[in-house]
């Protein structure tokens, strides 16, 4: 009786977690992540060379102007050293971008494509290709 009642509260335990961890966290690794852009970069470009932490920085650094004329960047808002903390425009403090200083960075498939979709369409009007997120997040990985 004992045993049976003891699994049956680990098959809960083991139900309640699976439910807790998907779909609405779909934890990955940087590394992961960057293997997957990679897959779709080969897809949109047949001579894509891979991703350099140096074309990820250039982007990180670039400056656009955005649909009412204003210079942006990405580094606007999370500043030009990623181990700091950056601001949104209405002042609101953004955790850094870098990996070495923020473990959550690109941990999360889902978040990152949904912010990689609101800013690169606030910053450039248009959609981040697979190459430019694979570069960007090449270049925070590595910035220390
Ligand atoms: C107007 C301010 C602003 C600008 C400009 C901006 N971002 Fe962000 N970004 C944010 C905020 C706010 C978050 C969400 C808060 C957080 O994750 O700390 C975020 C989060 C992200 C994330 C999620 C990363 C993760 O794994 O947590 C990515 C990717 C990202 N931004 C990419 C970009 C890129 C690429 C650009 C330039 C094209 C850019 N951002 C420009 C404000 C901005």
């Amino acid at each position: 009786m004992m045993i049976k009642g003891r699994n049956f509260f680990m098959t809960v335990a083991a139900v309640s977690l699976t439910v807790l961890v998907s779909p609405a966290f779909a934890a990955t690794t940087p590394a992961a992540l960057v293997g997957e852009y990679t897959v779709e970069a080969k897809k949109a470009d047949k001579a894509f060379k891979g991703f350099t932490a140096e074309n990820g920085h250039k982007f990180y650094l670039a400056e656009a102007k955005d649909k009412k004329g204003e210079t942006v960047s990405c580094s606007g808002c999370h500043t030009k050293d990623p181990t700091k903390d950056g601001k949104t425009r209405a002042g609101k403090a953004i955790k850094p971008m870098a990996f070495s200083a923020n473990k959550e960075r690109f941990t999360d498939k889902a978040k990152v494509e949904k912010w990689f979709k609101r800013n690169c369409d606030d910053v450039y009007a248009r959609a981040c290709t697979p190459q430019e997120k694979g570069d960007f997040i090449t270049y925070l990985i590595n910035a220390k």
